[in-house]
């Protein structure tokens, strides 16, 4: 016989059915009954057992942790509170866990406490909650794709070039930390090296994705990502997983409007098939901000934030026009803002929140920025000054999506790479592309994690990956 998944059992009509269940314990209580899950799902199902079939030392090994076996009768429930329980038969403890020892006890334990042990928090319901989440997200994700005739393309984790020219990237080598070879120059002798040349890991896939749309199409990469910055926030991390769909022929307006339709597809998919999950992880943030001030609050409880993106048009404002309203804002006239809000520079986190959060009250996607502030393959616009550069900006979050109509024009390319000081030589295949039936394309990149964290109302992103690499931490 198989064990049924507990999500699955929970749907069954109760009528004696035998059923065969393995699990971890939630808790035991009074010897007789214990709530069990097995991941499946949120919910966990209720096992009744008569402690006098048992001698004490048996009893003694079934405790919060332990894995188990259930043998037993499915029945409707003679207590409140469920609507089946199951009478156990038979039990068979596989692995205890030892109440002195095992951290995660049935009571409230704070987030930072289970940051600690990253190993065992996916065993609490909030931690299980987000995880589930992460898979409805990144299949909702795949999903989409498909039905739309994307095709996905893995892209390299090591590459020789810097796609966004930001040079935060973490290198990829074998050579001796302590004595590499030199050169004649006196410098790193990187001919010496595993693939005869400097190589890091990714920090985009953008560029060898654009090589797939320009033959088929509409692709999407979907993989791990590297930034080396030093940004310790709770929105970044040294490693993430990008999405980045790439379009032939579309323009930055074909861009945006896929972008907004994909993101509602997926939260849509979440909240039709994982209810249980974002209905636990609405409840939690309610309890925890019921003795909270109202300017810590959020403004929208979850569901209801998740409702309202789904059923309001994301605002669409140029850069310009958001400096203007910064600089017309209380918080700029007060002096309210750490960073300056000037024409040319990068928005900050708190102009981008003031924007969606305080003005818009709804997810902003900011198009034509500065060139100055962008890469390199972002096309120029007829102004000379701003490219076509888009940025979805989300309550809560901030930046979920950077992405751009890239520069298919070779003349202005050349220019805007010798502008910058990125390497022809380097990147001449890349070229090349504009070389031979260039065409217009787009695409656009989102942060799996940030969208996560969107989706489930987690507040740091360390929370929402299973084992965070973040400045000075790769624990686990
Ligand atoms: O804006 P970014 O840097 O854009 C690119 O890399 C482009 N090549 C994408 C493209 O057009 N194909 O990054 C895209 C998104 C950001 O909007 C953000 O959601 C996420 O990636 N992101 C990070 N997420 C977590 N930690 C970090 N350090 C991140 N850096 C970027
Ligand atoms: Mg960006």
């Amino acid at each position: 016989m198989n064990h049924s998944p507990i999500k699955q059992l929970l749907e069954m009509v109760p009528q004696e059915q035998e059923v065969l269940l393995r699990g971890w314990v939630k808790t035991f209580r009074a010897r007789r009954f214990i709530a069990l899950n097995d991941g499946s799902t949120i919910n966990n199902v209720q096992v009744v057992v008569d402690f006098e079939q048992y001698d004490e030392e048996f009893l003694k090994k079934i405790h919060t942790g332990a894995a188990i076996e259930v043998r037993g009768v499915l029945m409707p429930s003679q207590g409140s509170g469920q609507t089946m329980e199951v009478v156990a038969t038979a039990l068979h403890v596989y692995g205890e866990a030892d109440p002195g020892s095992f951290p995660i006890q049935p009571k409230k334990h704070s987030l930072e406490f289970l940051r600690e042990k990253a190993h065992l928090r996916l065993r609490t319901n909030t931690f299980s909650a987000v995880f589930r989440i992460r898979h409805a997200v990144s299949y909702a994700i795949h999903k989409y794709f498909h039905e739309h005739g994307f095709f996905y393309l893995h892209t390299p984790i090591i590459t020789g070039s810097d796609a966004e020219g930001a040079g935060e990237m973490f290198r990829v080598t074998t050579l001796s930390p302590t004595q590499p070879p030199l050169n004649d120059e006196g410098k790193v002798d990187f001919k010496e090296d595993f693939f005869g040349k400097e190589t890091n890991l990714t920090v985009s896939g953008q560029l060898e994705a654009e090589v797939g749309a320009m033959a088929l199409g509409k692709v999407y990469t979907f993989g791990p990502t590297f930034r080396a910055e030093n940004s310790n926030t709770t929105r970044h991390l040294a490693e993430f997983w990008m999405i980045e769909p790439e379009m032939a022929f579309y323009d930055i307006w074909d861009n945006m409007t896929m972008a907004e339709d994909f993101i509602k597809f997926i939260v849509q998919f979440v909240m039709d098939n994982f209810s249980d999950d974002l209905e636990f992880l609405h409840q939690r943030i309610e309890e925890e901000e019921k003795n909270m001030k109202a300017e810590l609050r959020r403004p929208m409880p979850l569901i209801d934030t998740l409702k309202f993106v789904l059923e309001n048009k994301f605002e669409r404002i140029t850069y310009t026009e958001a400096v203007e309203l910064l600089r017309n804002s209380k918080p700029y006239k007060n002096g309210k803002f750490e960073f300056p809000v000037e024409w040319g520079r990068d928005l900050q986190a708190e102009h981008e929140r003031w924007l969606v959060e305080k003005h818009f009250k709804c997810p902003v996607i900011v198009t034509g920025y500065p060139k100055d502030i962008k890469a390199f393959y972002m096309r120029m616009n007829e102004d000379g000054k701003t490219v076509a550069a888009m940025d979805i900006l989300f309550p809560g979050i901030g930046e979920v999506i950077g992405g751009s109509q890239r520069e298919e024009r070779m003349d202005y390319l050349l220019k805007r790479m010798e502008e910058m000081e990125i390497s022809e030589e380097e990147l001449w295949w890349y070229l090349e592309l504009r070389k031979f039936g260039s065409a217009p394309h787009a695409g656009f990149g989102l942060g799996l994690e940030r969208l996560v964290l969107f989706v489930t109302g987690m507040s740091n992103i360390r929370d929402v990956t299973l084992f965070p690499r973040t400045p000075k931490s790769a624990a686990f």
